[in-house]
C-alpha cells in the first residue's frame, strides 16, 4: 500500500503520462504506445482514485466521463463578445475586402499579409483555463451569452484538461470549433441505422446533436473533435504579435489547430489560398464550408476593428454550399445497363455545390424506406464535389398534410417503364429488376455483348464498339436480329471495311450450330453462370423442357436453390424472352437435343458425386470424365443433394463435410464398380497427340 504521498505523486505522474498519449493519438495523430498500453495506465489511474478519492481532480483524465446528466444548461456570458464572420461568395468580394483593409489601415498601396485558414463546419466553443486547468467550456450561443456544456467538452479527448506545467497564463480562453471527423460521422450513422437509432444529416448536426447532450455519457461515446482558431480574454501572457503566432503558441500549449492554415499576401493570395483548399475540401478528415482570412498582425486587427457584429479585419470566403432544401416532385426509376430499376427523385430545381440541381438518386427500395422519401416532401440535397446528387433525408414538418402515402417502387412500376417487361424482386435482394434481359432496350447492348461473348454464342468479331453502332443505328435491337444481318447492311457502316463484314457475318452464320448449354448461358438469365446453365442443360436435355419447368421443378437440378429457380422462371415466362427465344431457332440456331434423355440411362443417371483427395489410379479428369459418361455430374461441393463422394488420398475438408452430412463414400474401387464397364475415357474426353 502507497503512502498518501506516494499515491499523490504516482497519480501526477499517471495523469500527465495519458494526456500526453491522448495528445499524441488525438491532436497529433502519431501515437506512440499501443492502445493495450494505454488502457493499462488508465486502468492504474482509476484503481488508485478508487483508492484515494480525495485526491481525485477534475483535470483527472478519469473524469473525461463521469459527470452525471444535467437537467438543463447553466447559461453562461461571455466576457469578449463571440462575434461572427462577414461573408464573401465571389472574387469580387474578396478584392473589396483586402481594398477595404489596406484603406482602413491608411496605407491603400502597402500589401496586406494575410492568416487563411479552413471556415469549420461545426460549432463555435470557448475553452477557459484558469492557470492551466480547463474550468469552464461555453457554446457560442446568441453570441452574448451561451450554455455552459463543460461537463461534455471534457469527453472530447483532444481538448487539454490541463496546459503543460509553467507555460499557462493566469487566465486562458481558447476559441475554436468542434465538429466530427467524417468517419467518426460515417461509423456513428452506420450504427445508428444499424440499432435503428437516429441518423444524422450531415457532421455538423450529429456534432451540434453530441454537444448539446444533456447526458455526458452519452456524448463521450460519440467522438467530437477540437480546433482551436483563436483566443478570447488571457490575463498574464505576451501573445505573440500575429494571428499566425498565436496559432503557433496553442500549438505549443498541446491545443489542436489545422495544418491547412497559412500566411499568403494581398488579395490574389487569398484567391489562390481559397481555390487550392477548394481543390482539396473532399479529402480533408472534416467539413469545411469556405476559407476564413485574417488580417494577420494584431495590433492592425485593433485599428481596424469592428463593424456591427462582425469584424473589418476578417471575412469568410464560402464555397458553394453543398446542401440545400426543395421539393420532391416525382419518383421516377432509370433502368440500368444490368436491368436494375434505381429511384431517382425528381426535383424542383435548385442550386447546390455549384449546379442546378433537378434529379437526386435515391439508390434502392431500402433507402427509401429508410428515410421515408415520400412525393411531395421537402428534403435535403447534397451535392458534394463531382458526387452523384443525392437526398439526405426529408423536413418531415414541412411535410404536406394529409401526408401522401410512402413510396412503393413495385407498386409503381410493376412493369417496366423502358420495355414493358415485369418487374420483380428478388428475396433477399436490394435490387428491383425487369426481366425483360434480351429485349429490353436499356438492357440491350450489355445482353447482346454477353450473347455474343466468347464463353457463350461465341461471335468473334462483335465487340463493344459495334454493339454500340448497331444498337444506335436501329439494326439490331435483339440477340435474334444478328442473324438477319447481310453484306451490304455492315459494309455499309462506316469503319467496317468489307473483309472484316464478311468474317463477322461468318462467325455469326458458325454460332448458329451450338450447344444447349452455351445456349441457355448466352440468355444472360439473372443468376445463371455456366456452370449453372450446363446442370440445366444436363438435367433438361431440350429446351422446351427447360421452358415448361415450374420452379419446383428447377429446384430438383442440382445445385439450383430456390432465388436461382425463381429467377430463371421469371425470366424464362417473360413473353418478349420467349419471344426472342423463338426468333433464334427460327433463325436457325440449334443444337443437339435429348443430350438430358440419353444422359439419364447410363449407370449414374441423374447422379451428384463430389471428387476429393488423389486417387490411386485415375486422374481427377479421368474419373470426372468417366462420370460424366455413365450419365453423372460431378459438383465441387458436398451438400444434402450429393448422392456419392469418391474419396482418394489426402482428402481435404470436402471429407469432413461429407462424414457431416452423412453421404455415402466410396474410394476408387468402389466407383469403378458402380461404373460397370463404362469405358475410360483419355483426360479431357479428347484424344491426346502422341509426340514422341
Ligand atoms: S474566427 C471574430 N476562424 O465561423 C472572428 N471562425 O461566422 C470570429 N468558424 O461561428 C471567428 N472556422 O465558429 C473563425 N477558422 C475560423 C473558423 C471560424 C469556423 C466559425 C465560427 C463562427 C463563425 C463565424
Amino acid at each position: 500500500m502507497l503512502t498518501r504521498e506516494q499515491a499523490q505523486a504516482r497519480l501526477q505522474a499517471l495523469r500527465a503520462e495519458i494526456e500526453y498519449h491522448n495528445y499524441r493519438y488525438y491532436v497529433l495523430d502519431d501515437p506512440v504506445i499501443p492502445d493495450a498500453e494505454f488502457d493499462r495506465l488508465m486502468q492504474e489511474l482509476i484503481a488508485l482514485e478508487a483508492q484515494w478519492p480525495e485526491l481525485i481532480t477534475p483535470d483527472s483524465p478519469s473524469q473525461r466521463v463521469g459527470a452525471p446528466p444535467a437537467k438543463e444548461f447553466r447559461e453562461v456570458r461571455h466576457a469578449i463578445p463571440m462575434l461572427s464572420l462577414n461573408n464573401a461568395f465571389t472574387d469580387e468580394d474578396v478584392i473589396a475586402f483586402d481594398r477595404r483593409v489596406r484603406e482602413g489601415l491608411g496605407q491603400p498601396e502597402v500589401s496586406v499579409e494575410y492568416a487563411a485558414e479552413p471556415k469549420f463546419d461545426g460549432l463555435a466553443i470557448a475553452l477557459h483555463y484558469e492557470r492551466g486547468l480547463l474550468v469552464f467550456a461555453a457554446t457560442r450561443g446568441d453570441g452574448y451569452s451561451g450554455e455552459d456544456v463543460t461537463a461534455n467538452v471534457r469527453t472530447v479527448r483532444s481538448i487539454p484538461l490541463r496546459l503543460p506545467d509553467g507555460q499557462a497564463p493566469d487566465w486562458l480562453e481558447v476559441r475554436g470549433e468542434v465538429l466530427m471527423l467524417k468517419r467518426d460521422f460515417e461509423r456513428l450513422n452506420a450504427q445508428a441505422r444499424a440499432s435503428g437509432g437516429k441518423v444524422f444529416a450531415n457532421p455538423r448536426n450529429a456534432a451540434a446533436g453530441s454537444l448539446r447532450q444533456l447526458d455526458p455519457a452519452i456524448t463521450a461515446q460519440r467522438r467530437l473533435t477540437f480546433y482551436a482558431y483563436g483566443v478570447g480574454r488571457v490575463e498574464g501572457a505576451q501573445l505573440p504579435p500575429t494571428q499566425a503566432g498565436i496559432m503557433d503558441w496553442l500549438a505549443g500549449l498541446r491545443f489542436p489547430v489545422t495544418t491547412e492554415r497559412r500566411v499568403v499576401t494581398g488579395a490574389q493570395g487569398l484567391l489562390a489560398y481559397y481555390r487550392e483548399l477548394g481543390a482539396r475540401r473532399h479529402d480533408l478528415p472534416y467539413e469545411i464550408d469556405g476559407a476564413v482570412y485574417k488580417v494577420n498582425r494584431v495590433a492592425d486587427q485593433e485599428r481596424l476593428g469592428f463593424v456591427a457584429r462582425a469584424p473589418r479585419f476578417a471575412i469568410a470566403h464560402k464555397y458553394p454550399a453543398e446542401e440545400a432544401l426543395t421539393v420532391v416532385e416525382a419518383i421516377e426509376v432509370n433502368v440500368g445497363r444490368t436491368g436494375a430499376l434505381t429511384p431517382v427523385a425528381r426535383l424542383k430545381p435548385v442550386f447546390v455545390g455549384g449546379v442546378t440541381v433537378s434529379n437526386a438518386t435515391l439508390h434502392n427500395q431500402d433507402e427509401i424506406d429508410r428515410k421515408d422519401v415520400r412525393v411531395g416532401d421537402t428534403v435535403i440535397v447534397r451535392r458534394a464535389g463531382d458526387v452523384i446528387p443525392e437526398v439526405v433525408g426529408v423536413v418531415l414538418e414541412r411535410r404536406p398534410v394529409p401526408p401522401p402515402p410512402r413510396f412503393s417502387i413495385l407498386e409503381h412500376y410493376p412493369v417496366c417503364p423502358v420495355c414493358g417487361s415485369r418487374t420483380v424482386r428478388e428475396p433477399g435482394e436490394a435490387v428491383i429488376r425487369c426481366t425483360g434481359g434480351l429485349y429490353c432496350p436499356a438492357q440491350r447492348k450489355q445482353a447482346l455483348l454477353h450473347f455474343a461473348s466468347r464463353r457463350a454464342m461465341d461471335i468473334e468479331g462483335l465487340g463493344e464498339k459495334l454493339v454500340d453502332r448497331l444498337v444506335d443505328r436501329g439494326l439490331v435491337a435483339t440477340p435474334a436480329d444478328l442473324y438477319r444481318l447481310d453484306l451490304p447492311t455492315l459494309a455499309a457502316l462506316e469503319r467496317m471495311a468489307e473483309k472484316s463484314a464478311g468474317n463477322l457475318l461468318a462467325a455469326i452464320d458458325r454460332s448458329r450450330h451450338t450447344t444447349l448449354a452455351r445456349f441457355i448461358y448466352a440468355l444472360g438469365i439473372p443468376n445463371v453462370g455456366e456452370a449453372t446453365a450446363a446442370d440445366l442443360a444436363r438435367h433438361f436435355g431440350r429446351l422446351d423442357a427447360l421452358l415448361a419447368a415450374d420452379v419446383e421443378t428447377l429446384q430438383q437440378v442440382p445445385e439450383v436453390g430456390p432465388v436461382v429457380a425463381q429467377s430463371i422462371h421469371d425470366f424464362l415466362h417473360e413473353p418478349h424472352n420467349r419471344a426472342v427465344i423463338e426468333a433464334l431457332r427460327a433463325a436457325g440456331v440449334h443444337w443437339e437435343e435429348g443430350g438430358g434423355a440419353a444422359v439419364r440411362t447410363g449407370p449414374l443417371a441423374g447422379k451428384t458425386l463430389v471428387l476429393t483427395g488423389t486417387l490411386p489410379h485415375l486422374s481427377r479428369e479421368q474419373a470426372k470424365a468417366l462420370i460424366e459418361a455413365a450419365g453423372g455430374k460431378v459438383s465441387g461441393s458436398v451438400s444434402a443433394k450429393t448422392d456419392y463422394v469418391v474419396v482418394g488420398a489426402d482428402p481435404g475438408s470436402k471429407y469432413d463435410k461429407a462424414l457431416a452430412l452423412n453421404r455415402p463414400i466410396l474410394d476408387e474401387e468402389g466407383l469403378l464398380r458402380l461404373l460397370g464397364d463404362t469405358p475410360i475415357p483419355s483426360p479431357g474426353g479428347q484424344d491426346k497427340e502422341v509426340t514422341s
